[in-house]
């Protein structure tokens, strides 16, 4: 394998192996990228107030999400077409994180069955719930996942709608699903250029569809997700029907503000999770490193807090740990090295991460990351 010294190496490795269509998808964002670009820039606000002249020849990454034993702070993100980036895809990247001692994040829009992917893994497994199809579908993939030993039930709440990402429209996303020859025609060239990937792709079944939205006649269809989206609005009072027949923790995706962490809790959340879906969804909201002191107060203790978007460096796991978070997840960085290498693709992102983890505390003078906290950064906001 290639040497890949950071993420941003697996970055440029998953554009030189995906179709244009297939990269942009996992690296663009919504609208004009504000919030995508500057979920990564914000941890540049955040400095380190080392502790030096501390012997830490160890430091102890383990933790635990959710009473989940984890090797370090850090959770595989549902990233959703995952079989795209890579065959069997999802139960690729489900088993690296077995391996690695960390919980996978089963989209509920992947390719794989979710028993496929639960299979893959030694490890806990959390399955990630959009309403698609209507609400009793959701509910027997929920039976499904119950059933098959998952240990978490995500809900993701800031996908009212598909996210505006205009390199999916300038890339033909759409008309490359209608599999009619003309529309396609001026979007297939990308394909022709990636002959590996193509044949990874047709190798792997052809275009996915999506086997755990069991539709009256059959897997949802690839072209179906916008709409399915717009249709299935997730809302607060879905959490008293999906209590009922989920009694495991369920997890809150997408909150960004104080208020709406208030009415998680209030709403019986095990744990909530501070995201902006990456800067895939609505543009111009804040950095969710800039917002995690802020829900970290109105969570006040009662409820584990975890953050996603923007983590590309071990330092900024460090960092947002020190803000209060209990851990983070992890999207692009992974999905980058799926795209790029497959397992080994995956492994390497996260001992990338582990790595920088290590190296990083061992620098503060922090013996284990339980020990992190504000003490050890300074915090000045640019904007
Ligand atoms: C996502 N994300 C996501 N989230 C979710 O709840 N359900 C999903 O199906 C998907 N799908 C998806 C696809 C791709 C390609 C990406 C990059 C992201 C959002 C994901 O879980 C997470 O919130 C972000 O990826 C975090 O930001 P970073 O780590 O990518 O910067």
């Amino acid at each position: 394998m290639a040497i890949f010294v950071n993420i941003e190496d697996l970055r440029r490795a998953a554009r030189r192996r995906l179709p244009r269509s297939v990269f942009d998808y996992i690296d663009g964002g919504a609208d004009g990228e504000v919030t995508l670009r500057e979920n990564v820039r914000a941890f540049e606000d955040v400095r380190f107030r080392p502790r030096c002249a501390v012997e830490t020849p160890a430091p102890d990454l383990r933790t635990s999400v959710l009473g989940m034993p984890v090797a370090l702070p850090i959770v595989l993100a549902p990233v959703g077409s995952s079989r795209m980036f890579w065959p069997r895809g999802e139960e690729v990247a489900a088993s690296v994180a077995g391996a690695a001692g960390t919980i996978y994040s089963l989209s509920t829009l992947s390719g794989c069955r979710l028993e496929d992917v639960k299979k893959a893994t030694r490890g806990p497994a959390w399955y990630q719930l959009y309403l698609c199809g209507g609400r009793d579908v959701a509910a027997a993939t929920v039976q499904r996942a119950r059933d098959e030993g998952y240990s978490a039930l995500i809900l993701t709440i800031d996908t009212a709608v598909a996210g505006f990402r205009e390199r999916d429209v300038r890339n033909g996303a759409k008309q490359l699903l209608t599999r009619r020859v003309w529309p396609m025609l001026p979007y297939v060239a990308q394909f022709a250029a990636r002959p590996r990937w193509l044949a990874a792709f047709f190798r792997d079944g052809g275009l996915m569809k999506f086997p755990n939205v069991q539709l009256a006649d059959g897997p949802m269809l690839y072209a179906d997700v916008g709409v399915a989206l717009e249709e299935s609005t997730v809302t607060w009072k879905d959490l008293r029907w999906i209590r009922e027949i989920w009694k495991g923790p369920i997890v809150i995706k997408g909150v960004h503000t104080g208020e709406d962490a208030r009415r998680a809790i209030g709403e019986g959340a095990d744990a909530i999770v501070v995201s902006n879906h990456g800067g895939r969804q609505l543009d111009g909201v804040h950095a969710t490193i800039r917002v995690l002191p802020e829900v970290i107060d109105a969570a006040a203790g009662r409820v584990e807090v975890l953050l996603d978007g923007g983590v590309r460096r071990g330092g900024d796991v460090v960092k947002a740990l020190c803000l209060g978070a209990r851990a983070v997840l992890i999207g692009r960085a992974y999905a980058y090295g799926l795209g790029a290498a497959g397992g080994p693709g995956v492994a390497r992102a996260i001992e990338i991460l582990r790595a920088d983890i290590v190296r990083t505390m061992k620098l503060l003078g922090c013996g284990s990351v339980a020990a992190l906290d504000r003490s050890y950064v300074d915090v000045t906001w640019a904007r």
